[in-house]
């Protein structure tokens, strides 16, 4: 694979986002959260090992409501708290 190929050209979305290429690295569930949903510092690890690597990264599933939690270690995103950026 060339890296003139089409896969290493940008793509836009129809939102108006552009994706850097058009690799996708899949969703993995990593059972990786805190125990109460937050990030735990190795999935910031999981993520920063394949950064740069694809124009979209697609999350494993995070639960919007404390209805949507199907598994210990998964992460939330209905507690503002669990979401905000860190250092
Ligand atoms: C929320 C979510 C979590 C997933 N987690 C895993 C996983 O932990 N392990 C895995 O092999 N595939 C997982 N998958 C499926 C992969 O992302 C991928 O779709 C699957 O391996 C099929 O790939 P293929 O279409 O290239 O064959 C998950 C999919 C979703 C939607």
């Amino acid at each position: 694979m060339t890296s003139n190929s089409i896969l290493f050209q940008p793509f836009d979305l129809p939102n108006g986002a552009q994706l850097s290429n058009r690799l996708a690295i899949a969703p993995m569930t990593t059972f990786s959260s805190h125990s109460n949903g937050t990030v735990s510092d190795q999935e910031i690890a999981y993520y920063k090992r394949r950064a740069g690597l694809a124009g979209l990264f697609i999350s494993a599933c995070i639960a919007i409501s404390p209805t949507g939690l199907a598994f210990d270690h998964q992460f939330i995103a209905y507690d503002p708290a669990a979401i905000l950026p860190r250092d």
